[in-house]
């Protein structure tokens, strides 16, 4: 039995979904635990493409039972929207559940996202506009909206009449913005409170029950290590903690509980939103990345801006997760080109940096430190073990291995399932397994 985290170790959208979904296979239950509807997982599936942004993709596999943690923020025009989704593709959702103690995302936190965005110009974080700081910073301003409290109709609409008279004075007086209504505000969500009733239970009971009957719980974090609150590049972060250490303060459980922990790469790095990224490509490739990426928000529509791959932030993802191994995903989309290159390090004032430096301005002037490695300029979609990638193929992903200390347990050569080569088991396979004997983190090695 394995209890897993999977976490993005860049900022978002590193191909997660499809990683979990690989995963979900052998879990008993997967617990998405923080994040809201800024987060968008597409999984193909014999051709269909399923985009989900709050249920975890573990929902597709009828035996496993999906968790929406007590972490999350939970907008729930979306979420049932997701489910009509899923019911109308025959989806059964009769084990999804819902933390009672997760946060609701309310209109005026949809309203004041864009509202702050806006005002803040030059300084706009680029949020996906869903209302989720807002949603966060009332919770931890203690006058959120918590799922439990729209099971409770007349808490409910006390609480909801304090907080929208309060809210209105914030978008009328220093938004200029329209006043909310707040009876149609209480009936509509009142009406969600009904269809979503079902699904709410105690989460971190449910998890804990689980893990006494020694189920297989995989922990799905939504956006990335970057995007970390406490750990990112803030203040262009989102509001939760997508870190391993977030998974298990929004799921409720013990760090103890926790037996691996799995990152997720892209081959090369994509940001959506603001904020420094040192290895961003602006030219031909950059764009070449994108349209064979297909670097588009799942969520926003937004094009991703694309760059080589960091190792600095690799090998502090590796650190800060503390990451048992990773899986590198989209390997395929570097195929056409003749170079690619690494960041090894930063150059900082001068200096030569090796670490990500936590300081918000001084990674602002962080200029990459490269190695060009030659590409293989052929496909690789076809590939399904080690042996097939060639050669150039294979030496990047052992030079990404030895750059951050991290074996690479997974590889994924496009969105289908099979697109996939499993290097070693991520789940039963070495624990924090760094260099084997040869200085070769790539070669399977034996059990723990
Ligand atoms: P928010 O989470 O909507 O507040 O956005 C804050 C920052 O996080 C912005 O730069 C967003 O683009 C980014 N972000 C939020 N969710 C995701 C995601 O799922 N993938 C990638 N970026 C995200």
């Amino acid at each position: 039995m394995a209890n897993v985290i999977v976490i993005g170790a860049q900022w978002g959208d590193e191909g997660k979904g499809k990683i979990t979904d690989l995963l979900s296979r052998s879990a008993d239950v997967v617990v998405r635990p923080q994040g809201g509807v800024n987060a968008g997982h597409t999984i193909v599936v014999q051709g269909q493409t399923f985009k989900l942004h709050l249920i975890p993709s573990g929902i597709l596999y009828p035996d496993t039972e999906c968790i929406i943690g007590s972490g999350t923020v939970i907008d729930p025009k979306v979420l049932l929207e997701e489910l009509a989704q899923l019911h109308a593709l025959k989806v059964s959702t009769q084990n999804l559940f819902i933390s009672q103690t997760a946060h609701v995302t309310m209109p005026y936190h949809r309203l004041l996202d864009k509202a702050s965005e806006e005002r803040r110009g030059k300084q706009k974080i680029g949020t996906t506009g869903r209302g989720i700081g807002p949603t966060y910073a009332d919770k931890s301003e203690r006058t959120g909206i918590r799922i439990v409290d729209l099971m409770n109709p007349d808490e409910l609409k006390e609480k909801l009449e304090w907080t929208i008279k309060y809210k209105n004075v914030i978008l009328e007086k220093l938004y200029n913005l329209a006043p909310l209504d707040p009876q149609s505000v209480i009936d509509e969500y009142l009406d969600y409170a009904e269809q979503l009733r079902p699904y709410v239970v105690d989460s971190s009971l449910k998890i804990y029950e689980a893990i006494i009957e020694r189920k297989n719980i995989l922990f799905e974090g939504a956006q990335g290590t970057l995007l970390d609150l406490d750990h990112g590049t803030y203040p262009y972060v989102t509001s939760s903690n997508p870190i391993a250490g977030g998974a298990c303060v929004g799921a409720g459980v013990g760090p103890t509980v926790i037996d691996r922990v799995i990152g997720v790469a892209k081959a090369y790095t994509t940001r959506v939103g603001e904020g420094p990224f040192p290895t961003e490509l602006h030219g031909e490739i950059g764009a070449l990345l994108g349209s064979r990426g297909a670097e588009f928000g799942t969520t926003t529509g937004r094009p991703r801006r694309c760059g080589w791959f960091d190792g600095v932030i690799g090998r502090y993802a590796v650190r800060i997760n503390g990451l048992d191994c990773l899986a590198i995903t989209k390997l395929d989309v570097l195929d056409e080109l003749a170079e690619i290159k690494v960041c090894v390090a930063y150059e900082l004032d001068g200096q030569i940096c090796n670490h990500f430096p936590s300081n918000a301005s001084q990674f602002a002037r962080c200029n990459p430190i490269y190695e060009t490695l030659p590409g293989w300029q052929q496909s690789t979609e076809n590939c399904r073990t080690l042996e097939d990638l060639p050669k150039e193929a294979l030496n990047y992903l052992k030079f990404l291995a030895e750059l951050m200390a991290v074996s690479i347990a997974i590889v994924s050569l496009g969105a289908s399932r099979d697109q996939t080569i499993i290097v070693e088991d991520p789940i039963h396979g070495p624990k924090r397994a760094l260099l084997d004997v040869n200085g070769d983190p790539l070669s399977v090695t034996t059990d723990e």
